[in-house]
């Protein structure tokens, strides 16, 4: 019989498909984006039995009480998402926040060496905003540098209300991936506090945050949900890029067209999207 390991826990897997999945997506050359995963209690102990590490608590960058005690699957530190499935051990880690909510440690992976994510921090005060405004919900927080909407933001004001609009008139179901629309932030210093903390507040109201000339952030209950949801601002992004370079729109989706879709599929889409 084989032997059993972490990787075979579900978590685990769902963790390296993500990654494999993004990274032939495109979205993910070198080491860009990264990925993080909160565990539920049940995962914490299927997991614990292959807890290697306990070393020293090192500082977060960021305080987030809220998710004191909590354990995240994460990805490292200038690591491949092309690698995670090949080495999971050596490219993602799971680590623990400490009680004060502002320190972390690895207690497995990155067995050569390395540290979670410079984008911790952001990871970190998004995941803290979203158990909060979702009861618990939330648990995959996805940084992606998806091309389309990237070059997007050359060229869009970069205004939650515009790129919200653009992006819901590209595909039809898009207002109903995410109804809430998606909010931007102007080009920022990555990897710390400020940006961390300009993400997070856009993720009390949004469930995508565009970061402008760099990628974007979503969130969601599961990997499947998360990937799904960069997959579509995506999808309706390379739509934009083509509509804008064979000249731009002729006609397209209105207003009223929205109103009847809300009403029929039962989403509330924020007036501010509908001038
Ligand atoms: P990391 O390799 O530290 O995860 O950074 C990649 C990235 O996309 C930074 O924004
Ligand atoms: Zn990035």
């Amino acid at each position: 019989m084989e032997e059993k390991t972490i990787l075979s826990l579900p978590f685990v897997q769902g963790f390296i498909r993500l990654t494999d999945d993004a990274f032939r997506q495109g979205w993910h050359e070198r080491n860009g984006g990264n990925l993080s995963y909160r565990l539920t209690p049940e995962e914490v102990s299927q997991a614990k039995p292959y807890f290697t590490q306990d070393g020293d608590f090192c500082p977060i960058g960021a305080s987030t009480p809220n998710l004191a005690g909590e354990y995240f699957m994460v990805t490292g530190s200038g690591k491949y998402f092309r690698n995670v499935i090949l080495e999971p051990q050596n490219n993602a880690a799971i680590i623990e926040i400490d009680q004060t909510g502002e320190n972390y440690r690895i207690v497995w992976g990155l067995e050569q060496g390395g540290r979670p994510t410079s984008e911790l921090p952001s990871h970190l005060m998004n995941h803290s905003v979203k158990k909060e405004v979702t009861n618990g919900a939330h648990r995959v927080i996805l940084h992606s540098h998806i091309t389309n909407l990237i070059a997007l933001t050359f060229v869009l004001p970069l205004e939650d209300e515009v790129f919200t609009r653009e992006l819901w008139e590209m595909a039809t179901e898009c207002p109903v991936v995410f109804p809430d629309g998606v909010g931007v932030v102007g080009w920022m210093v990555p990897g710390g506090h400020d940006i961390a903390v300009a993400t997070s507040e856009l993720m009390k109201k949004y469930d995508v945050a565009v970061w402008a000339h760099h990628g974007a952030f979503c969130s969601g209950p599961d990997f499947d949900t998360t990937f799904g949801l960069m997959h579509t601002v995506e999808k309706s992004a390379e739509i934009l890029v083509k509509v804008l370079s064979m000249g731009g729109k002729r006609q397209t989706i209105t207003t009223q067209n929205f109103r009847d879709l809300a009403k029929d599929f039962h989403v509330t889409l924020p007036e501010r999207f509908l001038k």
